[in-house]
């Protein structure tokens, strides 16, 4: 591990990792804990929003009622292809309106009508109690919304700023793994190895 700044060293191997294929490239795993003190864990994909990381969430889902109570979080990724474990302690913070909006018009049709139908009576995460009536409104939502939709004020892009990381480097056979740990110091980030 040459670079001592994590979210550069992170970078490259999300760059090198999607140039390999690897199916967890876009990914990570966002760690939260629920009001009675659950850990919560979930896929997400873990987006480069105006030269940072950032993660896009409903606010009417468990998740983003978790993180409005408390902005803390860990996230990890996982690339076979490079055998590499990324941790990261981060604290989530909204992203500007307009970038999100400018990104939010890239998402698919079906997630952009989905957060319209969190906001009008199906809260993300919420119990079901009836299917139809979720699909109706998701068909209603989807004619009514045009052709350009403007995100609604749930959806969020929540961009993080980045507390402390740490990489795990995986070796194959009788090599020892190697592990290091990222903390912000007086000078710029600091790189300290630990036991694997
Ligand atoms: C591959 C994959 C990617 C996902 N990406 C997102 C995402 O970017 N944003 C999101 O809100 N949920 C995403 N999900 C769904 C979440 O894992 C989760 O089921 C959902 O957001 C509800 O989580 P919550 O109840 O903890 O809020 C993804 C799931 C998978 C399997």
């Amino acid at each position: 591990m040459a670079i001592a700044d994590p979210t550069l060293a992170l970078n490259a191997d999300r760059k090198r990792a999607r140039e390999l294929g690897d199916g967890n490239a876009e990914l990570c795993w966002l760690a939260t804990v629920d009001a009675d003190g659950w850990p919560r864990v979930r896929t997400l994909v873990l987006r480069d929003v105006a030269g940072g990381l950032a993660l896009f969430v409903n606010a009417t889902s468990a998740k983003g009622r978790q993180l409005s109570r408390d902005p803390r979080c860990q996230i990890a990724c996982w690339y076979p292809s490079l055998q590499r474990q990324w941790r990261l302690d981060a604290h989530v913070v909204p992203v500007d309106r307009a970038i999100l909006a400018e990104h939010w018009r890239r998402r698919p049709r079906s997630s952009q009508v989905l957060d319209h139908v969190y906001v009008q009576g199906f809260p993300q995460s919420s119990a079901l109690a009836d299917p139809k009536a979720f699909q109706a409104a998701h068909a209603r939502l989807d004619e009514s919304l045009g052709d350009h939709p403007e995100p609604p004020p749930e959806a969020l892009a929540l961009g993080l700023e980045l507390r402390e990381a740490e990489c795990l480097q995986i070796h194959p056979g009788t090599r020892l793994h190697e592990r290091w740990q990222f903390r912000p110091g007086a000078s710029g980030w600091q790189r300290q190895a630990l036991v694997p």
